[in-house]
């Protein structure tokens, strides 16, 4: 397994529409999805979409760790080809940061609760319903498939800036 260089916002990768997946065993997919694995262990985070490691890929992987705010555990896991829905139009705002963006945090609105499909490293499907963090992870993780940085899903551009900064004045975590 290699640990993987990580694209920063500005790299075209990050802004382009990636590829479906279609066929997840494939040996190149599962390698991926191995390195991938192996560079969110390392680097540490709540996810990583494969457009992040220069693969122009509809494939994400995410995990959220117990404790974290508002949510339940979720175990790390690998979303192929995902289709993410709205369950309503109830949204939330909290901070997010970016492996992409290293340093920075941004007060983001999202879905407070998604349904998620797709397909899982083994091509199995995967139909799910999340709400808080796990929610907002996997709609900020799938917005790397379709060239979203989290800048663009802002509502107000005050609250973007350094973490060492905002940690004075944040009111919220995430
Ligand atoms: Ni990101």
């Amino acid at each position: 397994m290699s640990i993987l260089k990580i694209a920063r916002m500005g790299h075209p990768i990050l802004a382009g529409r990636a590829q479906a997946v279609i066929d997840p065993a494939r040996p190149e997919v599962q390698r991926l999805i191995d390195d991938m694995i192996a560079t969110l262990d390392d680097i540490g985070g709540a996810g990583l979409a494969a457009p992040q490691v220069h693969v122009p890929l509809r494939l994400v992987i995410f995990r959220v760790s117990p404790g974290r705010a508002g949510g339940e555990e979720v175990p790390l896991g690998v979303l192929i080809d995902p289709i993410v829905e709205p369950l309503d139009d109830e949204t939330q705002t909290a901070y997010e940061g970016c492996l992409s963006l290293p340093g920075l945090l941004g007060a983001v609105p999202r879905f407070a609760r998604v349904r998620y499909r797709g397909l899982d490293r083994d091509g199995e499907p995967v139909d799910q319903v999340a709400e808080g963090f796990h929610a907002r992870v996997v709609q900020h993780e799938c917005d790397h498939l379709d060239g979203i940085l989290y800048p663009k899903r802002m509502a107000d551009l005050g609250k973007f800036g350094f973490v060492e900064e905002l940690r004075q004045n944040r009111d919220e975590g995430g």
